[in-house]
């Protein structure tokens, strides 16, 4: 939610600007802005809706200078509008801001400042940071005047400040949304995330809460809210500008949907030996995991997609490690007043690693005495520098809002961790534990072909584009992949309405809706569980539902009791979810192009949800 760049070098700004934002539009926003500094002083520019719109209007009627700040705005406090739209200025227009957080004290700051004279334009908490640093400023120095404005906000910032009066410096700070800083070849970057500079900056700067930042072409100076120098030391940028380019694709979530072989391979990479039969993590990671596996209690804590990996991983571990595992919504989590101790690990799934309830899960946990164990995908996140030991993806950068590889990635990682505490708490030896490896290690293969049968996979969408109500059933560890396949539909799909349930659960309920029209998808691999849900698809064509059943290759009997059939190759039950996700992510795919949908970002859902 929110992006932010800031850049101080020699380029043209505004250029350099909207690329980067371009690259941040993933986060979801409903309007955009930059501020830009030349020799008139401060020139603003603002759009509502797409970022397409702003650049239009700034290759018809450009603005020219180097030291800029530009913003994607996820509405939060007043409706998506140019008014709402950042940077804010100050009264007398030498002031620029952009933020990404909430500011809770916003209206007892305003009464203050306007009290003081202050005119406001917005209905944003944000003008009242820029106010609030133009009123310190008349009495000290701009630093010093941002820092003592930092002190009196309260709720979560990343902040980037402009200021006429410094023509070679921006300011930054960041306490609790994210914020880093990129350093190039005689230029910087302020930005929310890594793809946003990815091409320009070498290094990187994750910046942690507390953090300011005086940052000019030759690099930042960090500082506490002392103003007390900090050392931080950059991390050179690995992910290469390809991962955030469509490369010919039509939408990232294709793209990243056929990336899902290599992500899952690198989620693998130098941990699973097939030639020794044995799994292995870093020091750090090892070393918890071996802790966890004298552990009690799991409580795996996610949102979204990241949530039903959970569950996912939840039959996995309670099946093959016989660990007793809950899993919680973190938005949940953190409210329900979960009973922690140190005899708990809480284990975070997070893509992005910023997922404010996620965050405060993990906080809340630690607080308490519990550990923390992330599967993140983002290196330098703030869940992944919070745990006590991390598990990355590293699925590459996952630019569209549905998560696809990022999922996939979770569930082989809990796979990973699943098998490797079995194995440690002796509950899989020998020749099931080897056989076990060979089935993850042959994942990769698996996913590829599973991908060949894309076009299928189209045909049978092409027969349902004009439905708008579908449910996704599923029992057992493909329970999850019906939550998830029923997600992606109507994340990405917004005129559809789609329900996931336990297959299990259709008599409860869902069964009085079955009619012509609103087709089901089953989840009928080749499982333990296989026969309950051949007795659930009787019930539904007995009501003259339409049923569209995604079975394992080679199940002759099966086509019988589908109007559309799509296969999928065999695997263990255990590792069925993973492969289950591909046809899932294909036909919420062509349903959502066929109906013209904005895939890569769908109205109103943002990337990473760094606001509860
Ligand atoms: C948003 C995204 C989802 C994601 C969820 C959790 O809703 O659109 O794709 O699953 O947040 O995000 P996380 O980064 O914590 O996995």
């Amino acid at each position: 939610m929110c992006g932010i760049v800031g850049y101080v070098g020699k380029s043209e700004g505004v250029e350099t600007l909207l690329e980067a934002l371009s690259r941040l539009e993933y986060r979801g926003y409903d309007s955009a802005g930059v501020a830009v500094l030349n020799n008139k002083g401060l020139d603003v520019r603002k759009r509502a809706g797409k970022l397409q719109g702003l650049i239009d209007d700034l290759r018809r009627h450009p603005l020219h200078g180097t030291l800029s700040i530009g913003h994607t705005r996820w509405a939060t406090h007043g409706e998506p509008s140019e008014l709402n739209a950042h940077p804010h200025t100050d009264c007398t227009g030498q002031l620029a801001v952009v933020h990404n957080g909430i500011i809770e004290n916003y209206s007892e700051l305003k009464d203050q400042l306007l009290a003081k004279g202050h005119r406001f334009r917005s209905q944003t908490d944000t003008e009242v940071i820029v106010h609030l640093i133009e009123e310190l400023a008349k009495h000290q120095p701009l630093e010093r005047a941002f820092i003592s404005a930092l002190k009196q906000l309260r709720g979560s910032y990343a902040l980037c400040l402009l200021s006429s009066a410094e023509p070679q410096r921006l300011f930054g700070a960041r306490h609790g949304s994210p914020l880093i800083v990129g350093i190039g070849k005689a230029e910087a970057f302020f930005a929310s995330d890594v793809p946003a500079i990815l091409g320009r900056a070498s290094s990187v700067i994750y910046l942690n809460d507390g953090d300011v930042v005086d940052l000019t072409s030759s690099g930042p100076r960090v500082m506490d809210l002392s103003g007390k120098r900090l050392r931080r030391s950059p991390k050179e940028i690995h992910w290469d500008l390809a991962a955030a380019r469509k490369e010919g694709c039509a939408h990232f979530m294709l793209k990243e949907i056929h990336e899902q072989p290599l992500a899952i391979a690198q989620t693998l990479a130098n941990r699973l030996s097939v030639a020794k039969h044995s799994i292995s993590f870093d020091r750090r990671t090892q070393s918890f995991l071996n802790k966890i596996s004298q552990q009690e209690r799991l409580i795996i804590i996610a949102c979204g997609t990241a949530y039903h990996a959970g569950l996912v991983g939840e039959y996995m571990l309670e099946e093959v490690a016989h660990l007793p595992v809950d899993v919680d919504l973190a938005s949940e989590f953190r409210y329900r007043g979960p009973l922690l101790d140190a005899r708990t690990t809480v284990v975070a799934i997070t893509q992005s690693g910023e997922t404010a309830d996620t965050l405060a899960g993990i906080r809340m946990a630690k607080e308490q005495g519990a550990s923390v164990l992330a599967i993140c995908n983002v290196m330098g996140s703030s869940i992944a520098r919070e745990a006590d030991a991390v598990l990355y993806t590293h699925a590459g950068p996952e630019i569209a809002v549905a998560s696809t590889k990022a999922y996939t990635a979770q569930l082989t990682a809990l796979a990973l961790i699943s098998l490797y505490l079995a194995h440690k708490r002796q509950r899989l030896l020998g020749t099931r534990f080897r056989q076990m490896i060979e089935g993850l290690s042959a994942l990769p293969k698996l996913i590829e072909k599973t991908l060949a049968s894309e076009a299928e996979i189209k045909m049978v969408a092409a027969k349902y584009v004009k439905c708008r109500n579908f449910y996704f059933l599923g029992r057992r560890y493909n329970y999850p992949s019906a939550l998830e396949g029923a997600l992606k539909l109507k994340e990405i799909c917004p005129l559809i309405h789609a329900e996931g349930y336990a297959a299990g659960e259709m008599k409860h309920g869902p069964i009085s809706l079955i009619r012509m029209g609103w087709p089901v998808v089953f989840l009928a691999p080749q499982a333990s569980v296989y026969d309950k849900i051949i007795s659930n698809i009787e019930e539904v064509r007995a009501r003259k539902g339409e049923c569209i059943v995604i079975a394992s290759e080679g199940n002759n009997t099966i086509a019988r009791y589908a109007e559309s059939l799509i296969t999928i190759p065999k695997t263990e039950e255990f590792f069925s979810p993973i492969v289950a996700a591909i046809p899932l992510q294909l036909f919420a795919y062509h349903i959502a192009q066929a109906n013209q949908c904005d895939i890569d970002q769908p109205p109103n859902l943002a990337k990473s949800v760094t606001v509860e």
